[in-house]
């Protein structure tokens, strides 16, 4: 059924007494689009074509019946108004008519003319709310399918950015190998050098077991920090002395900066062992060490005795503390020096990675780290690690 109609709203009236068909026509051709039937079968065969708003209809046709003309309108077209003209003695039929949708019902012969113009009016406002709400549904439906197409497209961004953001993980992790291995690697090139140049026979060998050391620390760092190893929960939770792990990084750190090993000094209680990979302590040792040496260098300070590294037990922990005499961290750099890629040294000399290397080691052993500066004095940072006794693994 056609649903469009005139602007004016289109009326059909059905009634099968010409003269009462004609008056009914003649009330609303001037505010109305209005055609006048006195058959059922005309009326329904024009407003499957032509559509209706409103529908006045007798009760009593010769073929088809007001009321079943009513239920076909109201199922075909449910927005439609109809109005039931009836006779007295069908009151009942009336009431029925309301119940299966009608608008409304006249009684014949109408009493007052402006009673069946107000009443054919009030269907028409109603008729056109029920369009305008149609309209609003209509509107509403079509602005939840915006909605939602942009809840898809925020979607599909967002899982864009934890791509992309995989991908720059997979950046700090590649710049975080390169960073770690470094160090070591530098002591291979410097101790195959001094081989070359080497006479005595046993130099030569214990230059040669540094370099293995070295070569299988640069291993460990790869496999650990590419996440492809499993280790093993007993591999992970190996007790390793602490002193063989901090002598070892500070000997790595002075000899990469070419410095005397007594510019650091040391101070470390014997025995005390944490659980924990060696390669992977030592890297927070080499990290804390460089930018210790690092620091008292930018101050411009004598290096002798200006970085010093000690380590006690306390309450069931071991405490690192490296400590030196360099400039100091301002306030505001203290915020961030653990986040990735934060420096604070020219390009070539720093990446940034290394306390965000040291922080991730730290906490990965359940330790804690601290850091407390002075800004023209110095820093002391203080790595607190559970004992391999206390820890229970021993
Ligand atoms: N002992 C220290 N004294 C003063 N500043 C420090 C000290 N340790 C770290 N910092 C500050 O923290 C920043 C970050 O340190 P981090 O070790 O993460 O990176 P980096 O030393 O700059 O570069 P990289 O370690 O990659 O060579 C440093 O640039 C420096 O500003
Ligand atoms: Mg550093």
């Amino acid at each position: 059924m056609k649903e469009q109609t005139s602007p004016r709203g289109r009326l059909v009236i059905v009634d099968d007494e010409r003269a009462i068909l004609d008056l009914l026509v003649s009330l609303f051709e001037d505010s109305r689009e209005v055609v006048g039937f006195e058959r059922g079968q005309d009326a329904l065969a024009d407003i499957r074509a032509h559509g209706v708003d409103v529908l006045l209809t007798d009760k009593n046709l010769p073929d088809l019946g007001g009321l079943e003309l009513l239920d076909l309108v109201k199922r075909e077209l449910p927005e439609a108004e109809v109005l039931l003209i009836t006779g007295y003695a069908s009151i009942d039929t009336a009431v029925t008519a309301l119940q299966r949708g009608a608008f409304d019902y006249i009684v014949k012969p109408p009493k007052s003319i402006f009673d069946v113009r107000r009443k054919v009016d009030q269907a028409f406002a109603r008729q056109a709310m029920a369009r305008e709400n149609r309209r609003l549904v209509g509107d509403l439906r079509s602005k939840n399918h915006e909605l939602q197409a942009a809840l898809d497209e925020n979607q599909r961004v967002q899982a864009e950015l934890v791509q992309s953001e995989k991908l720059a993980g997979i950046g700090t992790l590649a710049a975080g190998i390169a960073h770690e291995i470094s160090s070591p690697l530098f002591g291979v090139m410097g101790l195959a050098e001094a081989i070359g140049e080497e006479e005595d026979l046993e130099t030569i060998h214990r230059h040669a077991a540094e370099i293995v050391t070295y070569a299988r620390s640069i291993k460990d760092i790869v496999v650990q920090l590419s996440g492809y190893s499993r280790t093993a929960e007993r591999e992970y939770l190996a007790n390793t002395p602490l002193d063989a792990v901090i002598t070892d990084a500070v000997r790595l750190v002075v000899r990469t900066v070419g410095l005397d090993e007594e510019a650091v000094s040391l101070d470390i209680a014997p025995g005390l062992a944490v659980v924990g990979r060696a390669s992977e302590l030592q890297q927070v040792m080499v990290n804390l060490v460089k930018n210790a040496v690092e620091a008292v260098g930018d101050a411009g300070r004598a290096l002798a005795g200006a970085v010093r590294v000690e380590a006690v037990a306390d309450e069931g922990e071991a405490v690192v503390r490296v400590q030196d005499r360099g400039p100091g961290i301002p306030g505001d750099a203290l915020r961030e020096i653990f986040d990735p890629f934060f420096t604070t040294k020219p390009p070539g000399r720093g990446t940034g990675l290394g306390l965000n290397i040291v922080y991730r080691l730290v906490t990965k052993y359940r330790g804690t780290i601290h850091v407390d500066s002075v800004v023209g004095e110095g820093t002391v940072f203080t790595v607190r690690l559970p004992l391999a006794d206390a820890a229970g693994a021993a």
